[in-house]
């Protein structure tokens, strides 16, 4: 039997993933590779809607791909691929686009975000298309899975739309992909402002895990993040982010839930808390460190993995990109 199809992706935006990153993406693909058919891509076409210096763009982008493999998505499993070695993502992104109301694509949340962020100046048609390339990146691998964050919910909706219409007008071409968005207790906040996740693009380099930091650091940052005067370890996140937070990262590595932490804890301070959530997330973070370090000391093996991935990747989007062309007289 085959396996249903699962995609999802990442832009290559930093010199590393962060532990938001890793536990909120990351694990969850890693396990779902056993039940899917899944395709994962370092997404650099959509990179480049913020300007991006271009070697540092390839870094990033080797980078990116190291960590999904250091973190258990297997390349001879799973197709680990860079987005723009599969021309087929921006041919049909462009189709998509003529299918995509003006009106339909400036409602898109994400975009008034981030471009009120830039200025109108800075803002680029890319940036403004993003949703349709992402709808393009889903639908040319037949997708039934999307596992995604919150934040981009509203494009999996957008996504199915367009699959709908094409088919309706075109003829059946598109399987219509559902969105699978983790539980809200695998989203990671800020170690310094827990009101807000954590992210890369964060004020305060203190508030962010990056799963390349050395151990020494991670620890530093875990045992300096914000709490509160309570000295009781209990799960309330309007009241105590900081302290959720440290449990939600805790309870996601360990499989321990929020009352046995809680337990664990029970009048001990928040010292003890805190080397033992330091300890869990070294241990996870340690390996795939050093196993994205030794991945990118031998560029040429990481670029022929990922040229034997573009090239399951073109085979699949390909023949979906034909039967496009075809229905729309090409
Ligand atoms: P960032 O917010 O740092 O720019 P991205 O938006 O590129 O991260 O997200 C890449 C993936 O990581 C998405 O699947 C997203 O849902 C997940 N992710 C990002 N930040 C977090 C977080 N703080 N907690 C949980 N998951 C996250
Ligand atoms: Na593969």
């Amino acid at each position: 039997m085959t396996k249903p199809r699962l995609y999802s992706g990442m832009q290559p935006s930093a010199d590393s993933l962060h532990a938001g990153n890793y536990i909120g993406a990351l694990v969850q693909w890693k396990q779902m590779q056993e039940d899917y058919d899944a395709f994962f891509s370092v997404v650099d076409l959509h990179a480049i809607t913020v300007p991006q210096d271009p070697a540092e763009l390839r870094e990033k982008t080797r980078r990116t791909a190291a960590q999904y493999i250091a973190a258990g998505i297997e390349p001879s499993r799973s197709t680990l691929y860079v987005q723009s070695h599969v021309p087929a993502h921006a041919q049909l992104a462009w189709v998509l686009n003529t299918i995509t109301g003006f009106g339909e694509a400036s409602r898109m949340t994400q975009f008034k975000d981030k471009s009120s962020r830039y200025g109108a100046d800075a803002t680029n048609v890319g940036l403004f298309a993003y949703p349709v390339l992402m709808a393009a990146d889903i639908l040319l691998y037949q997708t039934e899975v999307v596992p995604v964050g919150d934040d981009q919910r509203q494009h999996v909706e957008l996504t199915r739309d367009l699959a709908e219409r094409f088919n309706s007008r075109f003829g059946d071409t598109f399987t219509i992909p559902k969105a699978q968005i983790p539980a809200d207790s695998a989203r990671i906040y800020d170690l310094q402002t827990p009101e807000s996740k954590m992210s890369k693009s964060a004020e305060s380099p203190a508030g962010i895990l990056w799963l390349l930091d050395e151990p020494k650091v991670t620890q530093k940052k875990i045992m300096r993040a914000v709490t509160d005067n309570e000295g009781v370890v209990a799960y309330d996140r309007e009241n105590k982010p900081g302290v959720s937070n440290l449990m939600s990262m805790y309870s996601a590595l360990t499989g321990a839930s929020h009352e046995a932490i809680a337990d664990e804890f029970a009048g001990r301070g928040y010292g003890d808390f805190k080397k033992a959530v330091a300890e869990v997330v070294v241990a996870e973070f340690e390996p795939v460190r050093s196993r994205a370090l030794e991945l990118l000391h031998d560029p040429a093996e990481l670029d022929r993995l990922l040229a034997v991935n573009a090239a399951r990747a073109n085979e699949v989007a390909e023949a979906t990109l034909a039967a496009v062309y075809e229905r729309v007289g090409f």
